[in-house]
């Protein structure tokens, strides 16, 4: 029996939205190891939930519902369970203690959609949403600073999931900026039987020679300040894509395939090994997904999210 079937406490079903990176401008290593970079990020409809309730008894307990052939820990090395912990810690550092004296713990179910290892920061946003999550179940009222510092402690993308929607990112990630939601646009993402590793594809950046320094975040904010939808789809560009393109070439053939099935414009999400693209409407998107169905592990047509729709929270949300 499942665990969430155990009808005690309070109960929250949430919504974690995948992303994509418009643009990713990836520059110099850090002292810290970590790289700067600059990407206008996107949440998309495609989205895994988290089912939440309070446990008359302590700790944390996870449980996974996975896609046949994929695995997923449910485990302490699981962000969700990451993130749900540093709530607690955080609330036990600001002396949010009545939880803990009346033996409450947290029972989880990840129900997991977004494809691992695709670059479509799952995994940070089941931890973003798991933050927000615990800090209202349990009453912890977190300052946003403090819910902002704990998404930064669990990962770089985490913190842009706090804020969803169209968003610009600095620093390593964790400095966001929220732009003016975009019109709605559709899309096919595609995830081939490749699994890149972000560790290595920021690594394998560094040793390209001669790397130019790109300037696609800046120039997208300009298109999205003005307005401008066609300069919009041009800008779109992916620092890791040369890397990534030479280290896998079925992920450039994926790339052609996607274009010749109709895309008006093709990228890598993040560090990959998703590609998503964009198509002219939703009928064009679900074609083009039709095209590539049964050849690939995952193949979606999807929508682009407002800032209100990737509110984990929220009551509104597209039907794709
Ligand atoms: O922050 P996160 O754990 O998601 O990062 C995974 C890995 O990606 C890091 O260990 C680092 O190797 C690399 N990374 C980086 N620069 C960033 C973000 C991630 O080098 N801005």
């Amino acid at each position: 029996m499942s665990l969430l079937n155990q009808q005690t406490g309070p109960f929250y079903r949430v919504r974690a939205c995948a992303k994509i990176n418009l643009t990713l401008d990836v520059f110099s290593k850090r002292a810290d190891g970590y790289h700067s970079l600059a990407s206008v990020m996107q949440t998309l409809c495609l989205h895994d939930e988290i089912l939440l309730r309070i446990h008359a008894g302590p700790g944390i307990t996870l449980e996974c519902e996975v896609p046949e052939g994929s695995a997923v820990p449910a485990d302490s090395s699981n962000l969700v369970y990451r993130a749900a912990e540093s709530a607690l810690e955080a609330a036990l550092a600001a002396g949010q203690t009545s939880w803990q004296r009346q033996g409450q713990g947290v029972r989880i179910l990840l129900r997991k959609r977004i494809p691992t290892q695709a670059g479509l920061g799952g995994g940070s946003s089941d931890a973003a949403a798991t933050l927000l999550a615990v800090n209202r179940l349990l009453g912890l009222h977190l300052p946003a600073e403090r819910l902002r510092a704990q998404a930064a402690s669990l990962g770089s993308d985490v913190p842009f999931f706090l804020t969803g929607g169209t968003a610009v990112a600095r620093g390593r990630g964790e400095s966001i900026r929220p732009l003016p939601d975009l019109p709605r646009l559709w899309l096919v993402v595609v995830k081939p039987e490749e699994n890149v590793s972000t560790a290595w594809a920021y690594a394998a950046l560094d040793s390209v020679p001669e790397r130019a320094s790109h300037r696609a975040t800046h120039r997208m904010e300009e298109a999205l300040q003005a307005g401008d939808q066609e300069r919009m789809i041009a800008f779109q560009s992916n620092d890791f894509e040369l890397p990534v393109f030479a280290r896998f070439p079925r992920l450039a053939w994926l790339h052609d395939e996607l274009t010749m099935a109709g895309a008006r414009t093709v990228h890598l999400c993040g560090s990959g090994s998703a590609l998503y693209g964009i198509a002219p409407d939703e009928a064009a998107a679900r074609a083009i997904a039709g095209r590539m169905e049964g050849r690939f592990p995952f193949v979606t047509a999807v929508c682009t999210t407002t800032r209100a729709e990737a509110d984990p929270f929220a009551s509104h949300f597209p039907a794709c």
